[in-house]
């Protein structure tokens, strides 16, 4: 069928619409409320298990929640997530495959890999083979890391942009940029420092990762961050200090704090700062970041 220009342009808007809101691939014909099903499923299988009775199964349940106790009190594991959610794969991405849900085999599964990894070219080839988080099918690279994996600093984002997921590298965009000059006030670069993110592949559209995407990807990064073993972990953003210390405290609250990051069986200093694409949208504020890298300078040159 013949398009002429202004219909090839309304077309042109309409997937620019679509790509701004977060739908940048093609999925399946039909709309699944995969949030209604997930609601359904939740509470048949709970049905389910009160229709069961209390065997084995439900004792390993009750212990499994026993032993979440002290990571808890650490900070390790504040977010639970629910027990059903959307799939991990949309349904029509694999014909023929059922549908894997993000449920806590997924992420016990995500656990189990990330800690058989005995070095960050293990780990990264683990994040590689791992089919267990629905924003893989959509990023172009995995964004596992830069910098220098003997750095004594080591900063984590949330999770790539545009820039990153086509280059493979975390934070080489615009809030990138602003990261190196910011290194740069304080005498270090990418040769002296080491940088990652809680979610190695892009989100559709820079959307916010779920709290599911979030949880599968959270052993991960927290067996890098123990591989690595910096002196001092930088957080940048709320987003990182909320997944990996469980604290739920606003950035403002938390940025410039001491803090301890429990890895490999020690505690690692930590402190929270702002996000740099925050300081763009918020020039200002870089008088307080300012504040923390020197408090970070202090703490590596005492160290
Ligand atoms: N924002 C992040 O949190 N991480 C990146 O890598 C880029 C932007």
């Amino acid at each position: 069928m013949h398009q002429s220009p202004q219909d090839l342009r309304r077309i042109e808007a309409l997937l620019d619409f679509y790509i701004d809101s977060g739908v940048d691939c093609f999925l399946g014909e039909e709309v699944v409320d995969w949030f209604e099903r997930s609601r359904l499923q939740s509470s048949q299988t709970r049905h389910a298990a009160a229709a069961a009775p209390a065997g084995p199964s439900a004792r390993r349940t009750g212990d499994e929640e026993a032993s979440r106790g002290p990571a808890q009190d650490r900070g390790q594991a504040a977010f639970q997530p629910p027990a059903a959610a959307p799939p991990a794969r949309a349904p029509h991405a694999n014909p023929g495959q059922s549908a894997a849900v993000p449920d806590q085999e997924v992420i016990a599964a995500a656990r189990d890999l990330a800690a058989s990894a005995q070095s960050l070219d293990a780990l990264r080839a683990c994040l590689e083979a791992f089919d267990g988080c629905n924003l893989k099918l959509t990023a172009k690279n995995l964004v596992f890391a830069d910098g220098n994996p003997s750095a004594r600093v080591m900063f984590v984002g949330e999770a790539p942009g545009r820039d990153e997921d086509l280059q493979g590298k975390p934070f080489v965009g615009r809030s990138g940029q602003l990261l190196d000059r910011m290194l740069e006030a304080i005498g270090y670069d990418r040769s002296s420092a080491y940088i990652a993110n809680v979610v190695p592949w892009r989100p559709p559209g820079n959307r916010t990762p779920t709290p599911q995407e979030t949880e599968i990807c959270r052993p991960f990064i927290a067996r890098q961050i123990a591989l690595v073993d910096p002196d001092v972990l930088v957080f940048l953003g709320a987003a990182s200090a909320k997944t990996l210390l469980g604290v739920q405290d606003g950035i403002r609250k938390m940025r410039g704090k001491w803090m301890t990051y429990p890895a490999g069986g020690k505690e690692i200093s930590a402190i929270a700062t702002y996000h740099p694409a925050y300081l763009l949208r918020s020039p200002l504020e870089k008088r307080l970041s300012w504040r923390d890298f020197l408090a970070i300078r202090q703490s590596l040159s005492k160290q």
